[in-house]
């Protein structure tokens, strides 16, 4: 401000000629005569006495014997900014003395409705300044806030201003509304509405990247990125991202699913990580669409970077062996290798071990069961590994599933990966929520034969696989449940 100051030293002086203009009467300055006075507004009677005015009380003018006031010097004034009316009474050049009154409409009524003259202050009026822009504010009894020019400001004499350093106006230097600060340092405050942030004269906002305290966060296997801060809490754009820097979000889990009250579908995808995984964590991603991945372990070892990245967006990440034998040829120690070295992949690969497996071809037999984790099986198989175009996988799996089925998908085909747009949209115009096996399936132990939702063969039940004829919940028989996908 001292540089300002020297800068507009012309301005001062005219500005202090200015103050002068607006204060000084049109007449003479001097004090009023002795004697009884009234206000035109109002009953108060005054007693001017020695030059020093004092209210009287109606004993006080009785005693004196009802003397007639004369008419206070009174005259009406107001800020240039406002339609609040003063009476600014003087009784003599001491300023300390005069007598201000913000007229109620029947008080300048009472008056006859005098016009009143700018003036340049008003004393009761506060002084203030935000610590987010160099701007001085004056907030006048009748509540309207105005921004001083720096000429206005030297007209009120520089008053002194209340330095709110800690407070003030803010906001995104990528987004439009506007917060007021009740504590910067925090970056604690609220968006205001157009009218409040008026109603202050507009202060001017501090531009910020991010506010201390503000949050990106994004759920899992979802793209959009949430920003909540003091100017607005919404889903964002990548330009605004972009703009505020790309900062990290925050992986939020998604709100549970309770399939027991929704329709329900779990998609998953087999055989990976391929050369296709990532095109199709990207799509699955954009359409914010949860999967399972029943991953080999041979192809974890060949691509950890991709089961990180299936990990990290959030998608569940399982087991599907380590080199996709068929199981019901092994024996019990050595289905067990396989389903090990897989989640030593996983482990070293820096992935959770897993906690679901799927066997491969979907062949099972009872060692499968004790080694420790359900078996995942499927009620739709669109058959998307031989040979079908992007176009039929999608017609076969919105054909033929409904709610708490399991579909097979690989994303080693890349029909699958082109399907799955039209795949998912399909599934959510019939009204169905994706999600992953573990939601579909809650509570599932090991040993568990799990084909959808509705089908489950609990571990405690003897079933005998080459017997067991799969059918949907609506009764179609689907077919012996066999993967011959060739990973
Ligand atoms: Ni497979």
């Amino acid at each position: 401000m001292g540089a300002t100051m020297r800068r507009d030293l012309t301005r001062v002086v005219l500005a202090v000629c200015l103050v002068f203009a607006l204060f000084l009467p049109s007449g003479a300055a001097s004090a009023v005569v002795d004697g009884y006075y009234k206000v035109a507004y109002g009953d108060d009677i005054f007693i001017v006495d020695d030059g020093v005015a004092r209210r009287i009380d109606f004993q006080e003018w009785a005693d004196a014997g009802f003397p007639s006031p004369q008419p206070a010097p009174t005259e009406y004034v107001r800020y240039p900014w406002s339609s609040a009316i003063y009476a600014l009474t003087r009784w003599g050049d001491d300023a300390s003395t005069w007598l201000w009154d913000w007229l109620s409409f029947s008080e300048w009524q009472r008056a006859g409705y005098p016009a009143p003259r700018p003036v340049s202050w008003i004393p009761g009026s506060y002084v203030y300044r935000w610590g987010t822009a160099p701007e001085i504010f004056v907030l006048s009894e009748d509540g309207v806030n105005h921004k001083l020019t720096f000429d206005e400001w030297a007209a009120t004499g520089f008053q002194a201003f209340d330095d709110r350093t800690t407070e003030g106006w803010a906001k995104l230097s990528w987004s439009t509304p506007v917060a007021r600060m009740s504590d910067l340092a925090s970056g604690q405050g609220y968006p205001v509405t157009y009218e409040e942030w008026r109603n202050h004269d507009f202060p001017t906002p501090a531009l910020y990247q991010r506010f201390p305290g503000d949050q990106f966060n994004r759920y899992i296997g979802d793209v959009t990125i949430y920003y909540s801060g003091p100017t607005m809490s919404r889903a964002i754009t990548y330009a605004e991202w972009g703009a505020a820097g790309f900062p990290a979000p925050n992986l939020l889990t998604r709100a549970p699913v309770d399939c027991s009250r929704v329709a329900c579908v779990a998609l998953t995808f087999d055989d990976g990580p391929s050369a296709n995984t990532d095109r199709l964590i990207d799509t699955l991603m954009q359409l914010n669409a949860p999967a399972t991945f029943f991953v080999v372990g041979s192809q974890v070892a060949n691509r950890p970077a991709v089961v990180r990245r299936l990990q990290a967006e959030g998608f569940a990440v399982e087991n599907h062996t380590y080199s996709h034998p068929q199981l019901t040829l092994l024996s019990l120690s050595a289905q067990r290798t396989e389903v090990e070295r897989a989640d030593d992949a996983l482990a070293a690969a820096n992935v959770a071990r897993s906690t679901l497996l799927r066997p491969p071809y979907g062949s099972w037999d009872g060692n499968t069961r004790l080694l420790g984790k359900p078996l995942i099986l499927w009620s739709v198989d669109p058959r998307d590994w031989d040979g079908r175009t992007a176009t039929q996988i999608r017609n076969h799996v919105v054909t033929y599933t409904s709610a708490g089925d399991i579909v097979l998908m690989h994303d080693t085909v890349a029909a699958t990966v082109s399907a799955v747009p039209g795949i998912v949209a399909d599934l959510r115009a019939r009204g169905y929520t994706l999600v992953t096996v573990k939601e579909l399936v809650p509570g599932m132990a090991p040993g568990d034969v799990v084909y959808s939702r509705n089908q489950v063969t609990p571990a405690t039940t003897a079933l005998d696989p080459f017997g067991a004829t799969l059918r949907s919940p609506s009764g179609i028989e689907l077919g012996p449940v066999v993967d011959e996908a060739p990973f």
